[in-house]
């Protein structure tokens, strides 16, 4: 069942949103060669027990840390590690939910350390724009959810990388995960409601430089190509509000 969201709700969610945007600018800064990914937690947790807010990724289905830290052939789920130090060259997806009093945002944005190949540099742009163009098109009137899949489709199609089917945004707010399923591929086999005011979604493409065949970490937590390719991963929490829709975690 999809919850719709009222005013108050959305406020709090748009506070949650405001305190992760905050904490990507904070963290961000500090990602460069030379850090490790457990460090990059670190500094995600202290942020968040400076604002009193909690990491409801930590525990989630057992997965032990507030962030996920995802590294080049790692697409989405990487866990940090003391031993994973960043160098030059690398990709990394950093992945957040914030719980503030009750109410969850969650955002993705990727990183590329020191100096990427121009490859990886406007695969990590184009899946950006997948993002921005997948926002859009739930913006406009009477759509559904698929314009999303649609949206990242023709973006990322003349390129051709791969799109991640295993896995899907969601509505967020009031639990981590709820209802819509919001994939990035367009199936006639999976619903696609009506967007509505009321909604709140993590919109998140995941896409590959490569083949779309991914396989589970010895962790059993990252999720990490087959052919090795690179993989990519840009979210935002928004909101459907009686003004149109909102990103709610960019400041
Ligand atoms: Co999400």
């Amino acid at each position: 069942m999809i919850q719709l969201k009222d005013k108050y709700q959305i406020d709090m969610i748009r506070k949650s949103s405001k305190i992760l945007a905050e904490m990507f600018e904070e963290v961000g800064s500090e990602i460069k060669e030379g850090i490790s990914t457990h460090e990059i937690d670190r500094l995600c947790e202290s942020f968040m027990k400076k604002h009193h807010v909690k990491g409801p990724c930590k525990g989630y289905m057992g997965y032990p840390n507030v962030s996920c830290t995802s590294v080049n052939d790692t697409v989405i789920h990487g866990i940090p590690n003391k031993h994973q130090i960043l160098k030059s060259g690398d990709l990394l997806s950093l992945d957040v939910c914030i719980d503030y009093e009750g109410f969850i945002s969650d955002s993705t944005h990727s990183y590329e350390i020191g100096r990427v190949d121009e490859k990886v540099h406007r695969f990590n742009s184009i899946v950006k724009k997948a993002l921005y163009e997948a926002i859009d098109a739930v913006s406009r009137p009477s759509a559904r959810i698929q314009a999303v899949a649609e949206a990242v489709t023709r973006v990322v199609r003349p390129y051709g990388y791969g799109i991640i089917k295993d896995y899907s945004g969601h509505g967020v707010g009031l639990e981590l995960h709820e209802d819509p399923n919001i994939y990035n591929y367009v199936s006639h086999f999976t619903p696609n409601p009506r967007i509505r005011e009321g909604m709140v979604l993590a919109i998140e493409p995941m896409i590959t430089m490569g083949s779309n065949k991914i396989y589970l970490n010895d962790d059993n937590w990252g999720v990490i190509t087959q052919d090795g390719s690179y993989g990519c991963h840009w979210e935002h929490t928004v909101a459907i509000t009686e003004n149109g829709l909102e990103i709610l975690t960019e400041l």
